[in-house]
């Protein structure tokens, strides 16, 4: 008898790139967007097999032997096995998802996190929500090279969170629902590359950088008490500055700042890039009474779709 697990996508609200470096930062499950492992179990000696169903059914045989560092999906695999000392159950895991890849929203983390509980689940046995972020760290390691964290935490918590890179997570209390749209440009960018680059203007000039780090880490503060009490008009305006902010950290594209400016001047209390940047996803942060228009606006200026959802715990 088969069962499906899954985990959400997410969205970084305030502070990307600058939690590379230390500072806090703010990120939100999108619960709507989902990926998902099916569960089919084989009788017994089939070994393990991992389908990536949205890679054309690419399958992945896991056993002891078939180490492969560099294979997100076995390594996964493996480092789950290895946590809990047991050998491959009999089992197709069906991995499918709904979140678009290389846009910002944390598909790999998701597509691991479901694939870790599903063979949670084959085995039998129990793993801690911190363990299990851990391990889908680790595998982020592998897509990303040196990832903050904040996309695994947020994905296997499932909550709002306020992240600082090795510290303890701290869950957000949501003063007052508020909703947000989250425009795809429809452009993949590799979040490795901008990261590398802010690496560079980083080497290049320390005090520079280092200041703009200092100033968005100041802004996740204030955006967290906003949060916190329910100030949508101060939140909007963090993302806002924000934006200005990963703007000179070279990390947006024309058409997120098109697609930010256009959110803005048709009712967003606040618009910023989300994620690596380049590419990939907007997100702004809109009144009830102007989703409809803002949404409209956001497609009509390129957006190739726009996801909404709303914060409320
Ligand atoms: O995975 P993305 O594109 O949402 O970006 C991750 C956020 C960064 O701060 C740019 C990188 C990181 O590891 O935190």
């Amino acid at each position: 008898m088969g069962s499906t697990v899954s985990a959400p996508s997410k969205i970084i609200l305030l502070g990307e790139h600058a939690v590379v470096y230390g500072q806090p930062s703010l990120a939100v499950p999108l619960v709507a967007l989902r990926a998902y492992a099916d569960i089919v179990p084989l009788p017994d000696h089939s070994g393990l097999r991992i389908t990536a169903v949205d890679l054309g059914s690419q399958a992945f045989v896991v056993n002891t032997s078939s180490a492969d560092a560099n294979q997100p999906l076995i390594t996964a695999a493996q480092l789950l096995l290895n946590e809990l000392g047991s050998s491959p159950p009999s089992a197709n895991i069906l991995l499918h998802s709904d979140i678009p890849v290389a846009s910002g929203m944390g598909s790999g983390a998701a597509v691991t996190t479901a694939l870790l509980r599903a063979l949670v689940v084959l085995l039998g046995k129990s793993l801690s929500d911190v363990r299990l972020n851990e391990l889908v760290y680790e595998v982020e390691k592998i897509y990303h090279g040196t990832p903050s964290g904040v996309d695994n935490t947020v994905i296997v918590f499932e909550q709002p969170i306020y992240f600082v890179r090795d510290k303890p997570i701290e869950r957000l209390n949501i003063g007052k629902p508020f909703t947000l749209l989250v425009a795809d440009t429809g452009i993949g960018a590799s979040t490795k590359l901008a990261v590398a680059d802010v690496r560079t203007l980083y080497n290049e000039n320390k005090v520079l950088t280092t200041n703009l780090f200092d100033a968005i880490g100041s802004l996740v503060k204030v955006g967290r008490t906003a949060i916190e009490t329910g100030d949508h008009v101060s939140l909007g305006k963090a993302m806002n500055e924000n934006h200005k902010l990963l703007q000179q950290l070279t990390v947006s594209s024309a058409l997120l700042d098109k697609l930010v400016t256009v959110a803005q001047d048709a009712g967003a209390l606040g618009a910023k890039l989300s994620g690596g940047g380049r590419g990939g996803n907007m997100v702004a942060l809109v009144p009830l009474e102007r989703v409809v228009t803002v949404k409209s606006q956001l497609i009509n200026a390129g957006a190739v779709r726009v996801y909404q959802t709303t914060v409320s715990k």
